[in-house]
Formats: structure tokens, sequence, C-alpha cells
């Protein structure tokens, strides 16, 4: 059967093709190109188009006879969802309406949905369960979580198979012409940074963790790309139905502790340069956020297999082949 795969010339849809492919299912791509790049998809069928285009994505979706769809296409930063809510309103949620509008009409049976751990906010606990209350705390998170309830929604009223999965710190690249190219996440932020024979910034170090600096749960792209060929399993195999997940390894991991390892990694450990500078904090940057992965090894029997060293490694491989450095 075919999937189409919204997103999938961005960075984790493009390891989302690729898993996908390698497990042997037919992969369409649906893509505006607005951050994605068409090199990342050497030889997929590419629908370029917006999933706002709700007639257009409608023809794509019986064009290629496609039974499920992979969504991932959207607007991820939090710092501008601030700045532009309307934009990500419009994006992640309207976009998502007319996506299951168009997937309705065309008698599409799976879907999996790519959420995110800014759904919970900035939960006080020591391991983030689904079960755990949301409470976002900008408009990025927000629009996840409302596209959460649409899918939900939806499958109520149709019988659509889902699983919504909330990744939580993705890093590294399965092979390095697809790493994340964005300098908005942590490690490609202090790749740069050294790039340029710059310290690190750390923003704050007095929050009441290990070393003071916050603690994360980072998960592999690769990780998160088998997670993705599970749920697709699991949904057409009718072992799932109405699935909402955490993609993350269960182990939190302080910032100062990544960043010491991307000094190890790009062998700048030993320069005075390189050592990380302590700004003020960033507002909304919640101390610790770690999923329990529980309920994805339960439904899925799903695991991550990559730990923060591989992550790192892989990316600045990843950062070394774009950059040309
Ligand atoms: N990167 C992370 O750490 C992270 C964490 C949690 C969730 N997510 C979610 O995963 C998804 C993919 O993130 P990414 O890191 O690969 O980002 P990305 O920017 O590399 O990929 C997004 C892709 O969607 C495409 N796109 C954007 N708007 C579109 C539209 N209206 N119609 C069609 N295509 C459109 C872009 O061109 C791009 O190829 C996003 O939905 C993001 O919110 C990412």
């Amino acid at each position: 059967m075919t999937w189409l795969v919204t997103g999938g010339a961005g960075y984790i849809g493009s390891h989302v093709v690729g898993a996908m492919q390698a497990a042997g299912h037919e992969v369409v791509v649906l893509d505006d190109l607005s951050s994605g790049v068409e090199a990342r998809l050497a030889g997929v069928p590419l629908v370029v188009g917006s999933v706002l285009d709700q007639a257009g994505v409608e023809r794509a979706l019986r064009d290629h006879s496609v039974r499920g769809v992979v969504h991932l296409a959207g607007k991820k930063q939090v710092e501008e969802s601030v700045r532009r809510p309307l934009h990500y309103y419009e994006q992640n949620v309207e976009g998502l309406r007319r996506l299951l509008d168009a997937i309705t009409a065309a008698g599409v049976e799976h879907f999996v949905f790519s959420s995110s751990a800014a759904v919970y906010g900035a939960p006080d606990e020591e391991q983030v369960t689904e079960e755990l209350f949301c409470r976002p705390v900008n408009p990025y998170g927000e629009t996840k979580l409302i596209g959460e309830w649409m899918v939900a929604a939806v499958a109520r009223a149709t019988g659509l198979r889902y699983a919504n999965l909330r990744y939580f710190n993705v890093a590294g690249a399965a092979v390095p012409t697809l790493a994340d190219t964005g300098e908005s996440n942590l490690v490609p932020m202090v790749f740069r940074r050294l790039s340029d024979r710059r310290p690190p910034l750390i923003f704050g170090d007095t929050y009441p963790t290990p070393d003071g600096t916050c603690v994360r749960d980072f998960v592999h792209v690769a990780d998160i790309a088998s997670a993705h060929v599970s749920a697709a399993q699991a949904l057409t195999a009718g072992r799932v139905r109405d699935l909402t997940a955490n993609i993350g390894t269960g182990q939190g991991v302080s910032v100062r502790d990544v960043v010491e390892t991307i000094r190890s990694v790009t062998g700048t450990a030993d320069e005075s340069w390189s050592e990380p500078v302590v700004v003020g904090a960033r507002a909304g940057d919640p101390p610790r956020v770690v999923a329990s992965a529980e309920r994805i090894r339960a439904e899925l029997g799903w695991k991550a297999q990559h730990d923060v060293r591989d992550m790192v490694a892989s990316a600045w491989e990843g950062w070394v082949a774009h950059s040309g450095r």
C-alpha cells in the first residue's frame, strides 16, 4: 500500500521516508519546500504543494491510491510561534484541518501525526507520561495539542486509525546528507558557534537539576523514523487504532553534558575558547522534560537504539558535509 508523507523533504520527514521505503512501503511525498530540500528525496515521487491546498492534496491522494498518511508538514520554532501565532495556527491547525478533510474524502484509513513534547508545557515530573494533563506554554505547543484533538475527533467520526507521536528532542542524522541544516535546535546551534570559533552558550545554570542546566530527552532521528515504521505497521495490521505516545529514550541528559559531548566529538574540548559561556535563562524553558517511553514500548515494541554520542557524532558528520568545513 502507498503512504503519503507530508513534509517528507524536511529533516525528520526525509528520515521517515527512507525508513518506510527500507521497510518495503511505497511512499509519495507532499511538501511545499518552504524549509524542505528536494535533494533529500533521491528518486521518491514528490508533489510540490501545501497541505493548505485541500483540492490539490485530495488529487494527490487519489492519483497515488494512498491509504495511509504520515503528517510532518508544519512549522516548528517555538520562538517564531510566539512572534507569529496566527501563522502557526494557519500552517499547523488549518493545514491539518484541510488535510483531514481531504483524507476523509479520499478514504484514507491510517494516519500518523507528528506531535511534540511541547504539548506538555513545563511539566513538574521526573518522567512525563501520556496521561499527564497537557498545558502548552507557547502557540507552537498549542497547535500540536489542537492537532491531536482534531485527529482523535475525526477518527471517532470516521473510523480513521491513528497514532499521535509526541517527539522529544530530536537530533542526529542517519546519513550525513539528511542532517538538520536549521540552527534552531541545541546541537546545530553549538556546531555553528564552534565552527565560528566562538564559545557555546548555555541558557541558565541555576535550575534545580544536578548540574544546574536544563535536562532533556534527546532522541536520534533514526529512532524517530523507526518509530513511524512501527506505528504504520501496527495500524495496518489492526494492532493499534488510536494511539497517543511519547517518542523518547526515557533518559534525561543535561544541556551541559550535551555541550561537553559536542566539544569532545568536534575535537575542540582542549581549546580554551570552546569553554561554554553561561548566559541568562530563556523565558519558558522548563528545568526538566524527559519522556516515559513505557507506552510506546508496550504498544509498538519500540525502543530507542542510539545514545547521545551517536547522535552528536552523526550530526557532526552531516554538519561537516553540509558546510564543507
Ligand atoms: N525537530 C524537532 O526537534 C521536532 C520535535 C517535535 C516535533 N517536531 C515536528 O516534526 C515535524 C517535522 O519537523 P522537522 O524538524 O523535520 O522540520 P523541517 O522544517 O525540516 O520539516 C518540515 C517540512 O514541512 C514542509 N512544510 C512546511 N509547511 C508546509 C505546508 N503548509 N505544506 C506542505 N509542506 C510544508 C517543509 O518544507 C519541510 O520540508 C514538524 O511538524 C515539527 O513540528 C519536530
